[in-house]
């Protein structure tokens, strides 16, 4: 049977069920109703004729006339005249001989020791040959005294009769509601199914659907989109590619190019002192995360041309096209001025900001002129996004703590563009970000953002937190967004990651022979054991307590000494700011004077190398040693861990990582330190070098699966999807517009 029709039944036998303990609810009521109405007319009538009654009380005859008076309303059948005795003392002919005043008097005791004015009136209904009848005794009192009772007895019949008739009225009245309420269900249901296939037929169309209809259209499209991602990723045997990324760009976001807004750019041309170009690829876990994606998706990356040769290796508009050699995207370079780059990126940026949003004990320094510069900054790479975009609904992919003004700024230039924002680095809880002086202006230009994207779930809650404290915002705190000035933020939580496989590794030998190279470089022993570290020299890095474990592992395992080397990968940083100088200092410092304890011969303790290391050089070292430690102090990700992991395609050596990185909560085989305590960090490095090859093997290859599967192209995909399901909730509410471009071209 269909729904419908199961419903329309349904509801027919509810209302004949209804309708049954209706009619039984009407006839108690009125049979009630009908039998205290006798009862009060058979009291009238008594009292009427009191006078009469008690008058002729002692002579039947003239009593059973008095009787006859009262019996004159056509529902009376009798009367009956009983004495307190219980025997009769007149009746009228019609009056039913088995309604004895006994029979009646049964429930009453009427006698000297009962007052007069407890007798009352009491009636009761009695079978009789013939049918039912209602009787009603009445006492009659003479002065003070009663003398007896008066018997009415009415004819039921009538009452039946309009029971009869009061039953048939509603048994029609509810069938009749119960034929028209089935008929109306029918009726509407097949209209709202109708209305429902059409609005799904519309919105698989790409048409908007009418309001009353978005919240059902919204949850069947999560669950579409869900299967298909599972199916997607069921095809492709779930890993996350870069063909697999173009796939969801082409799918998804019909191709569009993507526009990166980086202050840190991928190649740098430096001059060196022989006048020669080279060609740097920087230091820097964003650049590391990001350069594979935008070969993947092509489109352009918009940076501050820091390089001495950037100018000259650009066009006149400061675009190039990269890689050298492999050309598939866009360079577009921002020029800066000496004094925009002091207040914006050394100034805010990295002695404001940087020092706010990690928990190092660097005290933050706001500076107002610092502030201007980067208002201005900001808007100079609002204004570059604009040259560059070729749609009025472009994706932005704004990056890191230089551009928190972006966002907003895009917005209002290009109203229905999607921006997509990462913070890499970690963000402050609300009582550390409440000291910037300009906390809300910061929150207000993030939130120029579609979505906002951090490393973890904490970072995000710090984030609307913070909103909440000090911006009028709504938070909506089951889709973790924030709806501020009208616009709509997703904050949402993306693990950053590295390209799978690492493309460096091409070109890199084999772990035995990179080994061998590096242990001559250093003037180790082959049996010596190494430990190697790599960082920007920063101070979030926790380098000088990273040798100060390497000291107390000396001091605590004499049989290492001589044998034990740590080298430092240490790439000068952000130089022009005193913290980073003293620190520089520091490190050295430190690093002489623990050599200067433990070193003999030929044998250095730490080695430390501060310098710029290309990329080929970084992943030699990670495969010549036998443990990597990242301690760093505070870290929204860190790459180098994940470098490391991706560099030792032989299942060996061991990676020593701090608690307090974004990659300790994925990369749980690692043996996970508090680099403050050095008797612990000293211990786990230790227990590194001890570690048998098996387990090393084991560890390495659980976390080699882990960052196989949650590679960059994952982390990039996931927003992309993100940002294109976004796209397509407000092209359905109108905000952008149906046709996207099928092809487009940069503008000039
Ligand atoms: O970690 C934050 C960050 O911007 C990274 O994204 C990048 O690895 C690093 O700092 C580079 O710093 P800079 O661009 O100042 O050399």
């Amino acid at each position: 049977m269909r729904p419908a029709l199961r419903f329309a039944v349904a509801l027919v036998l509810g209302l004949a069920l209804l309708t049954w303990a209706a009619s039984v609810v009407v006839m108690r009521t009125t049979r009630a109703w009908f039998e205290r109405d006798m009862q009060l007319r058979a009291e009238l009538a008594v009292s009427g004729a009191r006078e009469a009654l008690v008058a002729h009380w002692g002579r039947e005859s003239d009593l059973r006339r008095a009787l006859v008076e009262l019996t004159h309303d056509e529902r009376v059948l009798g009367a009956a005249a009983c004495g307190t005795d219980l025997g009769l003392r007149a009746r009228t002919i019609e009056y039913p001989a088995p309604l004895s005043c006994g029979r009646l008097g049964a429930d009453v005791r009427p006698g000297e020791d009962f007052p007069a004015e407890a007798w009352r009136a009491w009636s009761s209904v009695f079978s009789v040959p013939g049918g039912q009848v209602h009787a009603t005794a009445v006492p009659v009192i003479s002065g003070e005294q009663p003398i007896g009772f008066v018997v009415l007895v009415h004819d039921l019949s009538f009452v039946e009769r309009r029971e009869a008739t009061t039953r048939r009225f509603l048994v029609m009245a509810f069938g009749f509601l119960a034929l028209a309420a089935a008929v109306t269900t029918l009726i509407a249901a097949r209209l709202s199914w109708r209305g429902w296939s059409n609005e799904l037929r519309r919105l698989i169309r790409g048409e908007r659907p009418r309001p009353e209809f978005r919240p059902f259209l919204r949850d069947v499209r999560d669950l579409v989109e869900r299967l298909a991602a599972e199916r997607e990723a069921d095809g492709l045997g779930g890993l996350w590619t870069p063909q697999r990324l173009k796939n969801t760009l082409s799918r998804h976001l019909h191709g569009e190019r993507v526009v990166i807004v980086a202050h840190r750019e991928p190649y740098v041309h430096e001059r060196a002192s022989d006048g020669q170009v080279t060609l740097v690829h920087p230091a820097s876990g964003l650049v590391t995360a990001l350069e594979p994606v935008m070969r993947a998706c092509s489109g352009t990356w918009v940076a501050h041309g820091s390089g001495s040769a950037d100018a000259e290796a650009a066009d006149k508009n400061g675009r190039l096209l990269v890689p050298p050699g492999e050309e598939s995207y866009v360079l577009r370079r921002v020029w800066l001025s000496p004094e925009e780059e002091k207040g914006f990126y050394y100034g805010l940026s990295n002695e404001g900001l940087w020092p706010l949003c990690h928990i190092a004990h660097t005290r933050p320094v706001f500076r107002s002129e610092d502030w201007r510069h980067y208002q201005e900054v900001n808007r100079k790479f609002a204004d570059a996004v604009r040259q560059e975009v070729d749609s009025d609904d472009p994706i932005i992919l704004v990056q890191d703590y230089h551009f928190a003004l972006l966002p907003r700024m895009i917005r209002e230039r290009l109203p229905r563009a999607t921006v997509i924002t990462f913070w890499h680095i970690p963000w402050p809880n609300s009582e550390r970000f409440g000291i910037c002086p300009w906390r809300d202006e910061i929150l207000t230009g993030l939130l120029g953002s579609s979505i906002l994207g951090f490393h973890a779930q904490v970072h995000c809650n710090n984030f609307i937190d913070g909103v909440d404290r000090f911006l009028e915002s709504r938070i909506d705190r089951e889709q973790n967004a924030v709806v501020h000035q009208g616009q709509w933020t997703l904050v949402r939580p993306y693990p950053i990651s590295i390209e799978w496989p690492s493309g460096w590794l091409r070109d890199v030998p084999p772990v035995a022979q990179c080994r061998a190279s590096v242990f001559a470089e250093l003037g180790l022993a082959p049996d010596a054991l190494l430990g190697v570290g790599v960082d920007r020299l920063d101070y979030t890095k926790g380098i000088e307590e990273r040798m100060l474990a390497v000291e107390r592992l000396l001091e605590r395992s004499p049989s290492l000494r001589g044998r034990f080397s740590f080298v430092q990968l240490a790439a000068p940083s952000r130089t022009a700011i005193p913290e980073y100088q003293k620190l520089n200092e520091t490190v050295a410092a430190v690093a002489a004077r623990i050599n200067q304890r433990f070193s003999s011969g030929g044998y250095r303790a730490v080695i430390l190398k501060r310098a710029h290391h290309e990329p080929p050089t970084v992943f030699r070292y990670y495969r010549a040693a036998d443990l990597c430690y990242v301690s760093s102090l505070h870290d929204g990700m860190n790459l180098v861990a994940k470098e490391f992991i991706a560099a030792r395609d032989d299942e060996q050596g061991v990676l020593v990582l701090s608690h307090f990185t974004g990659a300790a909560r994925e990369l749980t085989e690692a043996l996970s330190v508090n680099p403050y305590d050095l008797d612990e960090a000293s211990a786990a490095l230790v227990a590194a070098l001890l570690m048998p090859r098996d387990e090393q093997r084991d560890r390495m290859r659980a976390m080699r699966a882990l960052v196989a599967e949650f590679n960059v192209y994952r982390w990039a995909g996931r927003m992309l999807v993100d940002a294109a399901r976004l796209r397509r909730r407000e092209r359905l509410s109108g905000r952008l517009s149906r046709h996207l471009p099928d092809s487009a071209s940069f503008a000039e």
